[in-house]
């Protein structure tokens, strides 16, 4: 198995002949529940994975920052004066995006140095496993350490969102920045995203004998255009017509007379968001009070919250789920924004090898292109390696 940072070191000194001052990695996540929540100031459950992304970083006496990644050949490059965002495009708009994004957060840009910097990762791309969050975070900590900016954590999982709102333009929430810097091993991140407050509630997996089986369906996903935002937009339009801050203000309490004021299918978005929100919160409790083993019923539920009321599953997720939930699964549900992307199962570890099969089976059957399958464990956020 390679190693990602001996790699990225290796990239930085081809690149730029010479050896990088130091060397930062962030993860990508999973999310165990709670999703499309997160820009609703709802609530999610992530969790960081040990799939991660490095940044090899050393400054430049200029004011000059250069990015080269293992997965171009262009060596982007951009002056500190020239940061606009409408300019950014590509993959170095993660980074430059970032960059921009401090700046607006506080950082002072006009005293820092230019830096070079090298991009490697082991997170896939379009498996909804937060590739690009894994970036951001990856180079926020590098340059809040590098440029001693003091920022903490909260402040930099917002710059990361940021960027990717308005560098990217992909309107996405908090909730995978905040993932991958507030992970820990073992355990999930439960997240107010309308207070801000964040709690570490430990899995407790392998203690129970399970396992959490990532199926990436290989069908790719796209933030910046449309479904998502579409989405987004639905759930911002029903808050306004029914007058209030956010849909976190609901309950299920709230929603027969939500019914009378919203068209079908924008009530459809609404539930899905107002019993996501609960069903965070009953797996939270679960977790704590029972263990793994008794969240099964919530994950199956919050997949068909997503498939019927939400929509935004595809038929290889909805393959995958079904087959996980008949061939040994205690739960299975699509993870991350949809329209593509990965499933999770929870699912004992003995049971393993044969849903893989059985997952397989189920794909050929119906001439889909076979999954990729792997494990993950919750894992520690962004760090500085070296
Ligand atoms: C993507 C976004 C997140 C979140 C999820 C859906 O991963 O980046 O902010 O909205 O989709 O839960």
């Amino acid at each position: 198995m390679r190693d990602l940072r001996d790699d990225t070191r290796a990239g930085f000194l081809d690149t730029f002949g010479r050896e990088p001052v130091g060397l930062w990695t962030a993860p990508g996540r999973v999310n165990l529940i709670g999703e499309h929540t997160d820009y609703n100031l709802g609530f999610v459950l992530p969790f960081a994975i040990g799939l991660r992304t490095a940044v090899a970083l050393d400054p430049r006496d200029d004011r000059v920052v250069r990015v080269a990644s293992a997965l171009s050949e262009e060596v982007a490059e951009i002056h500190l004066d020239d940061l606009h965002p409408e300019m950014l495009s590509g993959w170095s708009a993660y980074v430059f995006g970032v960059v921009w994004a401090l700046g607006e957060f506080g950082a002072d840009l006009a005293a820092v140095p230019g830096f070079d910097a090298f991009i490697d990762s082991d997170v896939p791309i379009g498996a909804g496993l937060s590739s690009s969050a894994a970036i951001e975070c990856a180079v926020a900590v590098a340059l809040n350490d590098s440029w001693q900016l003091r920022l903490d954590r909260r402040t930099l999982a917002a710059v990361g969102q940021f960027a990717e709102n308005h560098a990217v333009g992909a309107p996405t929430g908090v909730m995978d920045q905040t993932a991958s810097l507030l992970g820990e091993h073992g355990a999930a991140v439960f997240l107010d995203c309308r207070s801000g407050t964040s709690e570490i509630v430990p899995m407790h997996l392998a203690e129970a004998g399970l396992e959490i089986l990532v199926i990436d369906s290989g069908v790719s996903h796209e933030h910046a255009t449309g479904g998502y935002a579409d989405r987004r937009a639905s759930c911002d339009l029903a808050a306004q017509t029914l007058g209030i801050a956010s849909l976190r203000e609901l309950t299920e309490a709230d929603l027969p007379d939500a019914a009378t004021r919203l068209d079908p299918v924008t009530l459809r978005r609404v539930r899905h968001v107002v019993t996501e929100n609960q069903r965070v919160l009953d797996t939270v409790a679960l977790l704590r009070q029972e263990g793994a083993a008794a969240i099964g019923d919530l994950l199956d539920a919050s997949h068909r919250s997503m498939r019927f009321d939400f929509e935004i599953s595809v038929p290889e997720l909805d393959l995958a789920v079904e087959t996980a939930q008949s061939n040994g699964a205690i739960g299975a549900r699509m993870t991350g924004g949809g329209f593509g992307g990965a499933a999770i199962a929870l699912v004992p570890d003995h049971a393993v090898s044969h849903l893989r099969a059985a997952i397989d089976g189920a794909f050929a059957e119906h001439g889909f292109g076979q999954p990729d399958m792997f494990l993950v464990h919750a894992s520690h956020g962004a760090i500085r390696e070296e």
